[in-house]
Parts: structure tokens; sequence; C-alpha cells
């Protein structure tokens, strides 16, 4: 007699979970709030962040990381800006570093979330079909997927940053058509991800993807869009005004 039960194996996990690292302070925004709660067309950043990923039909939680002093303010603000109803909320406060407060939203996902993205709450505008992407290809079979774009600047790499306004002595330039510009929402496989975060040894990685890589585990890239480009230079906030007002005349969005 055998005991393997094929029939009554536990199916893996596929409710997926959005992690939103919004607990950053914005400073290369300007002086003002921190960044995520900063307003974009009348709204804080962070609620255009969360509508875009609980629109996504994989979404079924989504984890907010808020700055620490601001917990019961953003709660508060989630409650005026409620999810579609089949999607659950949570905030958590963040840490002192992106890692940080990412491996704090992880540590608070429920068992059964299977998959989880990645979401910077600085890319308030990510169309919903980049996020369906991502989540899908991780649904397929791929333990990280990232979407990213063709870098349009030549890039130059130096030997260490120099004092600022100082010139800096180049030592390469890597071939332009072999380089990506990587968004988010990345997306994991949960087991993958977590093990990923354990595994760091430093708190320096400006993606999560970058952790997975690190373990050896492959990373697959899928095409980002425009409209996911990161807020953070103050030309960023008027880019996506831009877009958002184009959005409500195209599509009253
Ligand atoms: N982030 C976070 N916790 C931190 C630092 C950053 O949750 N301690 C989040 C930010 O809120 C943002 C995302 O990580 O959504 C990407 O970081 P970045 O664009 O660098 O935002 P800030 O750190 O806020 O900006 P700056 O570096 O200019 O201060
Ligand atoms: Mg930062």
């Amino acid at each position: 007699m055998s005991d393997v039960t094929p029939f009554i194996e536990e199916p893996r996990p596929t409710r997926a979970a959005a992690v939103i690292p919004a607990a950053g302070l914005g400073l290369r925004l300007g002086p003002g709030a921190p960044k995520a709660l900063r307003p974009l067309g009348g709204t804080p950043m962070l609620v255009h962040a969360v509508r875009a990923m609980a629109r996504a039909r994989a979404v079924a939680l989504v984890v907010v990381v808020a700055p620490p002093e601001q917990v019961t303010l953003v709660r508060s603000l989630l409650d005026e800006h409620p999810p579609p109803p089949a999607v659950d909320q949570l905030v958590v406060a963040g840490g002192a570093t992106r890692q940080e407060s990412v491996r704090l939203g992880l540590a608070a996902l429920p068992e059964d979330i299977g998959v989880v993205l990645v979401h910077d709450a600085a890319r308030p505008l990510v169309p919903v079909e980049t996020v369906d992407a991502v989540a899908s290809a991780v649904r397929s079979g791929a333990p990280a997927v990232v979407p990213a774009l063709p870098v349009t600047d030549t890039v130059k790499a130096i030997a260490k940053p120099g004092a600022p306004g100082e010139p800096e002595p180049v030592v390469a330039t890597p071939e332009r058509a072999l380089l990506r510009a990587v968004q988010t929402p990345q997306g994991f496989d949960r087991a993958t991800l977590l093990a990923a975060h354990d595994a760091a040894t430093s708190d320096l990685a400006t993606d999560d993807a970058g952790l997975v890589e690190r373990m050896g585990v492959e990373v697959v890239l899928v095409p980002g869009h425009e409209e996911a480009f990161k807020v953070t230079r103050p030309l960023d906030l008027l880019l996506a005004e831009a877009v958002l007002a184009r959005r409500r005349i195209n599509d009253g969005y």
C-alpha cells in the first residue's frame, strides 16, 4: 500500500497580495509630507497606487506599509477611499529602508497568500494591464517577474560616487541594448520572496528581484509601461499630473 495521496494534496495557494512600501520620506521630491501622502490630482499618491493594485483581478489583499508616524492617518485615508468589496486591506508600520519596509509588509501576510506583488507607492499610475501581466506570469510558474523597459539614455559606470559636483571618472559604458530599467509591481512566488529577504545580508537592495537573483533563482522581465514611472523628483510630479489629467479627459478615470 502506498501512502502517496495525490488527490488530497493541498493545492498551491494562489491568492495574491500586493505589498505597497509607502514609508519613504520623499527627500528627492523636496520639503513636504512623506511622498506617498502628497496629492496627485487632489488625492494622495498612495490612494492611487492602492487603487491600481486593487483593480487587478488576481489581487485579494493589499498591505500598505506606512510611515511609522502616519499609520493611523493612512488607515483613515484608506477608509475614505475603500477598495472593491472583494479586496481586503491592512496597514502596517514601515522601517528605515525600503527593504526593511517590504520585510515588515511580508510579515503581515496571511498563510493563504501564494503570490506576492511588491509595488512602490511612488508608482501611482501603473496601468492594471501591467499588474495583471506580472501576476499571471507568476501564476503560470515563474518564481520572480519584473516589468521593465529598454533604457533611452546611454548609461555610464563609475568606480564610486564622487563628492557632489565633482567630476567622476568613467570606468565603463555597458551596451545600451542589453540594459533594462525596471519598474514595479515585481511579482513573486511567496516562498521565494520570503527566502530571498531572509537570506539578505545587507539592507541596500533597491528592488526585491535583486535579492532573488542573489539566491541564484531566475528572474524574468516582462514588458513594463511608460505610465508606471516612479515619482522621484519634482518634474515627475508634473508629468504624473499631466498623465492623470489626460486619463480623466479620455476615459473619465
Ligand atoms: N520606501 C519605504 N520605506 C522606506 C523607504 C522607501 O516604504 N524606508 C518606499 C517609498 O515610500 C516608495 C518606494 O519605497 O514608495 C520607493 O522608494 P523611493 O522612490 O526612494 O521613495 P522615498 O524613499 O520616499 O524617496 P527619497 O529616496 O527621495 O527620500
Ligand atoms: Mg528612497
